[in-house]
């Protein structure tokens, strides 16, 4: 595919999809970014993200809820995108717990409203939508024992409704893709952080105690690995399945599920001393923290590990950005938004 494609990227005041705008932005695509804005963290942080766009003559942003049938099907009929990154959701894997229906609202009704949009786009001599790229999760691995989680692994057991929606999305984009040949691919992301990254996460939320000399909460007395991927890598990820529609597979359908992780999954502990080391070199923060060691959450898993093979094979690429170098960006980064709190 040529560049100066026009893409719409949904959840762009998103932590990922603000990243992705910029970097299509500036490789010469077409950006359209929507999003709804909402409150379930810091809208300031979400405009802040946004402002790194004002100005660029190739991103545009609305304002808009994907559950809205309606106003979908009226954007799509007038910008008539050739690519879909579909990165709207509510996301966050214990809020899912407490608060189920912005889950349904925005990944069950919100995507199925975006497959609905793809599908009718090349009617009446309007552009039909070439790929639909879209979020899915680690989490879909639920407890899975075997690692690392390869896209082959029966992924059939979510421990939280966040979960089940997410690989819920996944079925749904298959079937749309066999039935009326759209092609797309779901991406599973590892726990992304970087700077501009999302205050309902771990290493945010623990950056916050830190900075404000409160006690962090370490579950599961610390005995959990996750797979950190940091943002550039998963954005470089995007941009390069974004331009290669999936082949077809047996069935002649052209739908692909790949994992975007650092396939290096670190310690909680290992984690949480390399974040105070980085606040400390930062300025954030002069000495490490208290600590308060609990058991594990509903929702929660004890190991996520990206196995990438497939995402080699096909894309010649995987994330590699050491904890040590993310987390060093993220503390920077921090000092001087917490400053500005
Ligand atoms: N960050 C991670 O570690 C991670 C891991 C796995 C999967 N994901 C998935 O990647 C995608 C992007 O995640 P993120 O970390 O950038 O999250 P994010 O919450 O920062 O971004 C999602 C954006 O979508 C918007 N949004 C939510 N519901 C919407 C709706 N109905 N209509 C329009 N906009 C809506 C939100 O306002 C938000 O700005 C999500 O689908 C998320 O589930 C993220």
């Amino acid at each position: 595919m040529e560049t100066q494609l026009k893409v719409l990227i949904t959840g762009a005041a998103g932590f990922i999809g603000s990243y992705l705008a910029q970097r299509l932005a500036k490789n010469g695509y077409q950006v359209i970014g929507i999003d709804n804005m909402n409150d379930y963290y810091d809208v300031s942080l979400k405009e802040e993200r946004l402002k790194s766009l004002e100005g660029d003559e190739n991103f545009r942003f609305e304002k808009t809820d994907i559950a809205d049938a309606d106003v979908m099907r009226d954007l799509f009929a007038e910008e008539q995108p050739e690519l879909v990154v579909n990165l709207a959701a509510q996301a966050g894997v214990r809020y899912s717990i407490t608060n189920p229906d912005s889950y349904i609202q925005s990944n069950i009704v919100g995507f199925y409203n975006i497959l609905e949009c793809c599908r009718h786009s090349g009617e009446d001599g309007r552009t039909k939508v070439k790929h639909l790229v879209y979020a899915s999760s680690s989490s879909v691995y639920g407890a899975n024992k075997k690692v690392p989680y390869s896209v082959e692994d029966p992924a059939d057991h979510p421990v939280s409704l966040y979960a089940a929606t997410k690989k819920s999305d996944e079925l749904m984009a298959y079937a749309y893709s066999r039935l009326y040949g759209i092609p797309a691919t779901g991406l599973r992301f590892f726990t992304v952080y970087g700077p501009k990254g999302r205050p309902d996460m771990a290493y945010f939320g623990f950056a916050d105690k830190m900075a404000r000399g409160q006690k962090i909460q370490i579950f599961n007395h610390g005995d959990m690995y996750r797979d950190f991927t940091y943002i550039d890598d998963v954005i470089t990820g995007v941009e390069s399945v974004m331009k290669k529609v999936p082949a077809e597979d047996e069935n002649g359908v052209r739908h692909k599920v790949y994992n975007i992780g650092n396939h290096r999954p670190e310690s909680l502990m290992h984690f949480v001393e390399t974040l105070e080391q980085c606040l400390i070199k930062a300025g954030v923060i002069s000495a490490p923290g208290e600590k308060e060691f609990l058991p594990m959450q509903p929702g929660d898993v004890y190991r996520t590990y990206a196995d990438v093979t497939e995402l080699e094979r096909d894309f010649g690429f995987a994330p590699n950005t050491s904890l040590e170098t993310g987390l060093q960006r993220f503390a920077d980064w921090y000092a001087g938004y917490y400053l500005k709190k």
